[in-house]
């Protein structure tokens, strides 16, 4: 990789098919709850013009292709964007799923699109108050007039944090991926913001024996480890005020408008302020 990722090792993004494969189940589903959330936006059945902010192996946007959408990534990541591309290439949608290496808080997106988007915290890999400003920036540039952008994030109670721990899995034909995902959140009291995430992969290869760094018998063992910066509500609530953005509203898993949680995940319909 050219570009790296800051204060990350470099597993857990280097093998994006892997990646693909752990993340893969789910995504039309959740294509769905950002569609009908737009739908309720902007009004209308589309088909809209897309940018996702760290579009990773290009899952999401080449299900909207699927679905009649056009769109554009971007990832940090140069392994990540070639498989995006390649894939979006061998299933016919090169044209409608675009996808750039670079950064999401310094990149220019030409002509503007109806919604950006940027869910499973990935926002958070931003590690500075100038780099967020920065990001937004270059969303409101992005976005047309009326445009909606989609941010899906944890927020980050200091007194309740504990470290919690998540297992995903994925298989396609003949591969196997496993995630023990552990989350150690800044101690308590501390003024650190960044969340540890100690993630341990164990990818099954069928007839593989031997194959790969840390392989036996088909299995390879990969861990990595990086850090997300953390939001209070109060914190991102005033990030969102400094930057200019209004909140029309919080979702659910499910696209439906929530109260606000101030611990949790939930999807935050912005725009930018006039
Ligand atoms: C959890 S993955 C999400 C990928 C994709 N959105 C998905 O859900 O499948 C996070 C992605 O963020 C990318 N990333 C991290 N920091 C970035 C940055 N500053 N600019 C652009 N992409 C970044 C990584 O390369 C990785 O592909």
């Amino acid at each position: 990789v050219s570009a790296r990722l800051a204060g990350e090792d470099e597993h857990l993004y280097a093998d994006p098919h892997v990646y693909q494969v752990l993340h893969a189940p789910g995504t039309s589903g959740e294509i769905r709850v950002f569609e009908r959330i737009v739908r309720r936006e902007l009004g209308g059945d589309g088909p809209w013009r897309w940018l996702e902010l760290a579009s990773g192996s290009g899952r999401y946007l080449i299900e909207l292709a699927r679905r009649g959408h056009r769109g554009v990534g971007i990832d940090l990541s140069e392994e990540m964007t070639a498989y995006a591309r390649a894939w979006a290439e061998r299933v016919g949608f090169g044209g409608r799923a675009e996808f750039r290496a670079g950064r999401m808080e310094r990149f220019r997106v030409r002509p503007a699109v109806d919604v950006a988007f940027c869910p499973i915290n990935s926002f958070r890999h931003l590690g500075s108050d100038r780099a967020v400003r920065a990001h937004f920036g270059c969303v409101r540039a992005a976005l047309r007039r009326g445009g909606v952008y989609l941010l899906g994030i944890d927020l980050h109670d200091p007194v309740l944090a504990q470290p919690s721990e998540d297992v995903w899995s994925g298989r396609e034909r003949g591969l196997r991926v496993d995630q023990f995902v552990s989350y150690v959140p800044p101690a308590a009291g501390s003024r650190s913001r960044r969340e540890l995430v100690i993630s341990h992969l164990t990818i099954t290869r069928r007839g593989a024996a031997g194959a790969g760094r840390g392989a036996t018998a088909g299995v390879t063992h990969r861990d990595s480890r990086y850090a997300l910066r953390t939001y209070t509500l109060k914190q991102w609530r005033e990030l969102l005020r400094a930057v200019g953005w209004r909140v029309r509203a919080v979702c659910n898993g499910d696209g439906v408008p929530v109260a606000v949680k101030p611990v949790g995940y939930q999807l935050w319909v912005l725009s930018p302020e006039d």
